[in-house]
């Protein structure tokens, strides 16, 4: 038995299994269960994955108690103040930050990229006024391997660049497509003398006759947002990514299903969650019935932007975008009655004992979508937001897998509670 390992005894039979222990940079060591079936012919079971590893990874490191969050071993709140997004989404993929020249040719091969082919379009054609642009973003970004035939293997770094580099690049451009094709109105193309978040607020906001300019605190607000988006861990949406990467599908089928999974409101979805919900409380008046509701183990309701399934601390990105938002109240005209409901929320949540005792903090979400209201930015975009904020991270999270000499495509088993063979009636 080594010293650096833990041993499980089966107390049905007295009988000791060891497993070695695996230690991180930082961060919680991990019992490597992989020859548990083989040893014990058991299984182990984890509902939601709360203790599980499901790989190793040099990428983002969270630390939920201490509310701590870094990228590539850069604390957010740096990369949040100090970079653009463009430079995080250079520093996940290529593992350093980019100097001033990288910067500009990684800038310049993403413009080169931002438009879609033509033909695309017709896949939008298809959609029915006001479909949710989430639905189609799912569908365009599947379909990207249909009208960019890259290799399937992707086996040299020049060919997983150029699909990293066509994914960051074309997204906000289908983004913006989705949400004026959802709105019945004229597309408008990207602008290559604009920067990368200057480029996306002018396809989704201008209008053929006029273009209300930007302020430079509008570019820099959503900026920060990407940045705070750009990746965390193995999340839903991520660990959906890795599944399909595991089974060698296509890297655009890889990341449409992160799209598909960030979608769910308990996920990327919560930030439209948040607003529709503070827009349902209507008044602080209701603020103490809605508390009431989400405490009732019977009632179904959840205070959206509330919670974290790692963050048992304020979530480091809900610090940052609170200050931005309490700075942005005036300049960006932030719905004054949605956040007063905002606040009574925070306030009451923060001090009762329900929330408390479960370490429900109010999470990125739960800030977000005030400023893209404030922003402009329609309510059903929010989680296309996040998708193109989360796209470098995803890509970053697929390479990762790819590289590994070991991997293994992801195929977990079962509790089996199932009937017993039955014999067929005659
Ligand atoms: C994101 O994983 C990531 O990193 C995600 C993300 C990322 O960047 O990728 O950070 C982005 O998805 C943020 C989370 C956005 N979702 C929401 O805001 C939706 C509301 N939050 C919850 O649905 C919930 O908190 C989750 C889904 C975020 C976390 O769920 P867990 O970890 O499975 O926690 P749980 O459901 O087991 O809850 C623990 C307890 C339960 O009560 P008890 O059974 O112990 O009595 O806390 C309660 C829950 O009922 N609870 C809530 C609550 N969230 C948890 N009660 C009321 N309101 C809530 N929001």
């Amino acid at each position: 038995m080594s010293k650096d390992s833990i041993t499980i005894t089966d107390n049905r039979t007295g009988k000791q299994f060891d497993f070695p222990i695996l230690h991180p940079t930082i961060g919680p060591s991990v019992a490597d269960i992989s020859s548990f079936y083989k040893d014990t012919g058991m299984f182990t079971y984890d509902r939601g994955f709360t203790s599980t590893a499901s790989c190793r990874s040099r990428i983002t490191y969270i630390d939920g108690g201490a509310g701590k969050l870094m990228y590539r071993g850069y604390d957010i709140s740096y990369l949040a103040k100090e970079k653009t997004f463009l430079d995080t989404a250079y520093l996940l993929l290529h593992k350093e930050l980019p100097t001033k020249e990288q910067l500009k040719a990684f800038s310049f091969e993403l413009k080169k990229r931002s438009f879609i082919n033509e033909s695309m379009k017709k896949l939008f054609d298809a959609f029915p006024d006001n479909s949710h642009p989430m639905a189609i973003l799912s569908s365009a970004i599947a379909s990207l391997s249909a009208f960019y035939s890259d290799s399937l293997d992707m086996d040299t770094p020049e060919e997983v660049m150029e699909m990293a580099h066509r994914i960051i690049a074309k997204i906000p451009t289908i983004a913006a497509f989705s949400y004026r094709y959802s709105k019945g109105l004229p597309v408008i193309y990207p602008d290559l003398e604009k920067s990368f978040v200057e480029n996306f607020l002018y396809m989704l906001r201008a209008y053929p006759h006029n273009y209300a300019e930007l302020k430079p605190i509008e570019v820099e607000a959503l900026d920060t947002i990407f940045t705070l988006h750009a990746d965390h861990e193995q999340n839903a949406s991520t660990t959906a990514v890795r599944v399909v990467a595991s089974t060698q599908a296509h890297p655009y089928a890889a990341i449409s299903t992160g799209v598909s999974a960030l979608w769910g409101r308990a996920h990327g979805g919560a930030n439209e969650s948040v607003i529709r919900q503070l827009e349902m409380i209507g008044s602080i008046d209701n603020v103490d019935k809605y508390i009431a509701k989400a405490k009732d183990k019977n009632d179904p309701f959840r205070l959206m932007g509330f919670g974290h399934r790692v963050y048992k601390n304020f979530d480091p990105r809900a610090t940052i975008l609170k200050d931005l938002r309490n700075k942005l109240v005036d300049e960006l005209d932030i719905n004054s009655h949605l956040l007063e409901i905002a606040n009574r929320i925070e306030k009451i949540a923060l001090s009762d004992e329900y929330f408390i005792k479960r370490n429900l903090y109010p999470n990125i979400d739960f800030y977000s979508g005030l400023i893209l209201k404030a922003l402009k930015i329609p309510k059903e975009m929010f989680a296309v937001i996040f998708v193109m904020g989360r796209a470098p991270g995803w890509i970053a999270q697929w390479i990762e897998l790819k590289e590994q000499p070991d991997m293994k495509i992801a195929r977990p088993r079962q509790l089996y509670l199932g009937p017993l063979e039955r014999t067929p009636s005659k």
